[in-house]
C-alpha cells in the first residue's frame, strides 16, 4: 500500500500538485485541511467557538463526519450536506486554525485519515501527514516557499485583489503560519526523513513529475 505524504504551509501550492500525484499512481487523494475546515464549518453554522476546547470536544462527538470518494477525492460529508465551497471563505480559514490546536479534535480526525489510506492507499495533504499520521511511510515530501510567493499564488486564486487586499492576505497567511507552527499538538514541522521541496521555482506539474520520479525509484529500490 502507497501512502505519498505532502506537507507544508498555506498557499505552497500543495493541492494541485497531490491531485496530480494522485491521479498518475492511481490512488485516491485526500486533503485533510478540508477535513478540520469542515469541524471548524460545522461549529461556526452551529454559532459556537472553534477556540473553545470542550464545545469542539461536544461537537465532534455528535455530528456524523463521512469521507465519500466522488472522481477520486475525498469528499467531506458532515451530517449529510458537503459544504464544498463554503469551506474556503476566509471566515473559515481563520476559524480552522484554532480548530486543529485542540488534541482531541486532531486524533479523532487522524483516526479517520488513517482508515482511509488504509483501503487502498493514498496521496495524502496536510501539516502533520508524515509526522504524525503516517510517520512510517518512506515518502514524505515537504512542500514550501517564500511568504511573499505564497501571498501572490493565493491572490491569483482569489481572483486578484487591490493593494491593501494584497497586504491583509499576507498578514492572514503569516497568522495561520505561527498558529500552525506554534501549536502543541502537531505542529508544522518538518525532519530529515522529507524530501524538501521549493515550490517558488517550479510549475505544479515539474514538481508533480519529481515526486513521482521519487517516489517510483524508491519502490523500484524495494523491490530489488
Ligand atoms: O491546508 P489548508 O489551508 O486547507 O488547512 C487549513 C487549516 O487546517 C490550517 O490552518 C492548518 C490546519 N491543518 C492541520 O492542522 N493539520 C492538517 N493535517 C491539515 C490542516
Amino acid at each position: 500500500m502507497t501512502v505519498v505524504a505532502i506537507d507544508g504551509p498555506a498557499g505552497v501550492g500543495k493541492s494541485t500538485v497531490a491531485r496530480r500525484v494522485a491521479a498518475e499512481l492511481g490512488v485516491p487523494y485526500l486533503d485533510t485541511g478540508a477535513m478540520y475546515r469542515a469541524v471548524a464549518w460545522k461549529a461556526l453554522e452551529d454559532g459556537l467557538d472553534p477556540a473553545d476546547e470542550s464545545a469542539m470536544e461536544e461537537l465532534i462527538g455528535r455530528i456524523k463526519f463521512e469521507l465519500r470518494i466522488r472522481e477520486a477525492e475525498a469528499d467531506v460529508v458532515v451530517d449529510g450536506f458537503a459544504p464544498g465551497a463554503s469551506l474556503r471563505t476566509p471566515r473559515v480559514d481563520a476559524a480552522t486554525s484554532r480548530v486543529a490546536v485542540h488534541p482531541r479534535v486532531r486524533s479523532w480526525l487522524v483516526a479517520r485519515q488513517r482508515e482511509f489510506a488504509a483501503r487502498e492507499g493514498a496521496v495524502v495533504e496536510g501539516r502533520d501527514i508524515g509526522t504524525v499520521v503516517f510517520p512510517e511511510t518512506r515518502y514524505k515530501f515537504y512542500l514550501d516557499a517564500p511568504l511573499e510567493v505564497r501571498t501572490e499564488r493565493r491572490l491569483r486564486q482569489l481572483g486578484g485583489l487591490d493593494a491593501d487586499d494584497r497586504e491583509s492576505l499576507r498578514r492572514q497567511i503569516q497568522a495561520r503560519d505561527k498558529r500552525d507552527r506554534q501549536r502543541r499538538a502537531s505542529p508544522l514541522r518538518h525532519d530529515a526523513s522529507y524530501e524538501m521541496i521549493d515550490t517558488s521555482t517550479g510549475a505544479a506539474d515539474q514538481i508533480a513529475a519529481r515526486i513521482l520520479a521519487s517516489v517510483r525509484a524508491a519502490v523500484a529500490a524495494a523491490e530489488r
